[in-house]
């Protein structure tokens, strides 16, 4: 691990593109465009086909990216077995992984595998899963990733109904005082992140709404930026 997510800071929102929205015949040059405008980290999505009906991009791709490009590797995992996937997205260069709740694998051992390979832990929940279902596991991750689309593609349009999911599991962190990040990922733009970010949600993953912004990726990231000023708002006034 290069980068630790929990030392990132929690009082303003943070910008993770998603790799899946790049021009993939230029990636490099994408990322490099990416930091330039300000990206907090890279979240990749890695999808195999199975648990999500999408395959994107895996090892490979992850390994040769990270010679060329310095930011936090928030990598996203939509495979059925995140537990045995995981030393091999730690050794490509990934600093912290995510895993769904939902895939195959026993919860409680895929954290401690990723925690083995020396990367910090997310779980994540797509739209049907409760935010009870994380609380158990609360105290033994550093990120929950709250589902804003049914995961497998880009470019979908965000579901404002999973705002309240958003908030609870923000309360619980808060409740417990525990140093968990909150990330929301899907269908996010400059319209969309007040939202996300008034229910609790510090790390937003956009993946169209940055490489694909008609106005270029540093007045896009700006714009998501600019959402701190209503971070946690409507949680903190409960
Ligand atoms: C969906 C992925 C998202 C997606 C976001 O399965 O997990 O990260 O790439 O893309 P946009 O921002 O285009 O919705
Ligand atoms: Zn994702």
């Amino acid at each position: 691990m290069k980068y630790d997510i929990r030392t990132m800071p929690n009082d303003r929102v943070l910008v993770s593109p998603s790799l899946l929205a790049a021009d993939f015949r230029h990636l490099e040059q994408d990322i490099t465009q990416a930091v330039a405008a300000g990206a907090d980290m890279l979240h990749l999505d890695v999808m195999d086909g199975h648990f999500v009906p999408n395959i994107s991009f895996g090892v490979p791709v992850i390994k040769s990216l990270r010679k060329s490009c310095d930011l936090l590797f928030d990598t996203h995992l939509m495979i059925s077995e995140p537990k045995r996937y995981a030393r091999v997205f730690a050794d490509a260069g990934s600093d912290h992984i995510t895993f769904h709740i939902e895939s195959d694998d026993d919860v409680d051992e895929t954290i401690k595998e990723i925690r083995d390979c020396g990367c910090t832990v997310g779980i994540s929940l797509k739209p049907a899963t409760p935010a009870e279902a994380v609380f158990p596991y609360l105290d033994k991750i550093d990120m929950v990733l709250v589902m804003t689309v049914e995961p497998g593609f880009g470019g979908q349009s965000f579901m404002a109904d999973m705002m309240a999911k958003t908030a609870a599991v923000k309360e619980e962190i808060q409740r417990r005082s525990l140093n968990v990040k909150l990330q929301t990922d899907g269908g996010i733009d400059e319209n969309t992140v007040g939202v996300s970010a008034s229910h609790g949600s510090n790390i937003v993953v956009a993946g169209t709404a940055v490489f694909r912004h008609p106005q270029g990726m540093k007045y896009a990231i700006e714009k998501l930026h600019a959402a701190s000023a209503v971070l946690d708002k409507n949680v903190l006034e409960k």
